[in-house]
């Protein structure tokens, strides 16, 4: 394995239009990380990638924040309008701060880039100037105009273009400079200069979420490769005294006594990360968070619940489901149970409708029947690779 000099640009700044959706595909939430945050991970840990460096649009910079936390990134860059300008971006950037041998170019809309596809990249850069990873075409080829297949197009010798694309620094940038506009990929770049452009194999786990379909396919292929299932199941009660609101899965709630505790006394939060440090079989939320500790004190109890779910991901697992029991006389949980689902969700990275929230009463029977309190229970399936 020979040490080269690399950095990997990860180009991130699209809008995702065709994917659809509130937010841009790359923000969107993946079981238990952003899309960003799983595209960007397997260059961090690469050993040969010396850096790695994501493009995105200013407007969405709040969210690369907050899909990045804690990754060791160089600053992110502003991009463009297309794909090329945003290309050009992050190259001008590295070119200013002291430019690497060799630099690959990645799109975040593709989340699991095999480490060994990496390598193949990065073993054709020491013969090549360039080197792609690309795939055959299985299919018969058609144009297709207007509905009606117009002419066969000979498959022989056609592959499917991938990324990371890997290049030396200055020949990738002194073709980006002199390039026209229209470019989709960067080897396509590189065709003007005449050099040879390796072709390596890639895989079909490189697969771009282009479609809003193509999200279900990416957690149905992280599901797939976490086959190991675990539960686990938390349960919490809180006392009520004086107050003016009660705040339940991160979401507050007006009423005429609030929980008591140490932290924000949100029960359902503490119910779901005890679920979660059940089934990574991590202990539980006051061995990790002792209530004698001042420093938990009054703290949102989202904090707790991120930690779980950090731990789960350090374990290499993805957060598969939650379902959560509140059980009171009051305050109703109806009118706020979308709020709370959504919250979850936030807090976890997961699909809305990978959590679910429910309520119950105890018909007057018992502690939470006479309103001294609210008790919440919570199971949580995780899967493990
Ligand atoms: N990209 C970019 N800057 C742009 C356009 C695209 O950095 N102005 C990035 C995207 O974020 C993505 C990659 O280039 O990671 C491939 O582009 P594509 O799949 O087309 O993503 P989007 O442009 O975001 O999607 P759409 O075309 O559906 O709007
Ligand atoms: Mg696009």
């Amino acid at each position: 394995m020979t040490k080269v000099d690399a950095i990997a640009i990860i180009v991130a700044a699209g809008r995702g239009e065709r994917a659809g959706g509130e937010l841009p595909k790359q923000y969107r939430p993946l079981l238990s990380k952003p899309l960003l945050r799983w595209a960007v991970e397997p260059f961090l840990v690469h050993p040969r990638i010396n850096g790695v460096l994501v493009v995105i649009d200013p407007a969405f910079e709040a969210l690369y924040e907050a899909a990045t936390e804690g990754l060791d990134l160089l600053a992110p860059v502003m991009g463009g309008a297309t794909r090329q300008q945003s290309v050009r971006a992050g190259l001008e950037a590295l070119a200013a701060h002291g430019a690497p041998a060799h630099v690959l170019i990645h799109d975040a809309a593709r989340p699991f880039t095999p480490p060994a596809v990496i390598d193949r990249v990065l073993d054709a850069l020491e013969t090549h100037a360039a080197a792609l990873p690309v795939l055959a075409v299985a299919d018969s080829l058609k144009r297709v105009e207007n509905g009606a297949v117009a002419a066969s197009v000979e498959r022989a010798g056609l592959a499917r273009a991938q990324t990371p694309q890997g290049f030396r620094f200055d020949v990738l940038l002194k073709a980006h400079r002199a390039a026209a506009e229209g470019y989709t990929d960067d080897a396509g770049i590189l065709e003007a200069t005449g050099l040879p452009v390796a072709a390596v194999a890639g895989s079909e786990e490189l697969f771009k979420v282009t479609e809003a379909t193509d999200l279900a396919r990416a957690e149905r292929h992280l599901l797939a490769r976490h086959g190991d299932v675990r539960t686990g199941q938390g349960f919490d009660v809180h006392r009520f005294g004086p107050g003016d609101q009660v705040i339940l899965a991160g979401v507050r709630i007006p009423h005429d006594a609030a929980l008591m505790g140490h932290s924000d006394a949100d029960v359902a939060l503490h119910a779901l990360t005890d679920a979660l440090l059940g089934a990574i079989s991590a202990g539980d939320i006051g061995k990790i968070f002792p209530p004698t500790d001042p420093q938990w004190k009054g703290m949102d109890s989202a904090v707790f619940l991120t930690h779980a779910r950090d731990l789960v991901t350090q374990q290499g697992g993805v957060i598969a489901h939650i379902d959560l029991t509140l059980i009171c006389e009051q305050p109703r949980i109806g009118p706020h149970r979308d709020a709370m689902r959504q919250r979850i969700a936030e807090i976890l990275q997961v699909d809305v409708s990978r959590v679910s929230v429910k309520a119950t009463t105890t018909e007057g029977l018992g502690f939470t029947g006479r309103s001294e309190g609210i008790a919440a229970q919570a199971i949580a399936t995780v899967r493990l690779p």
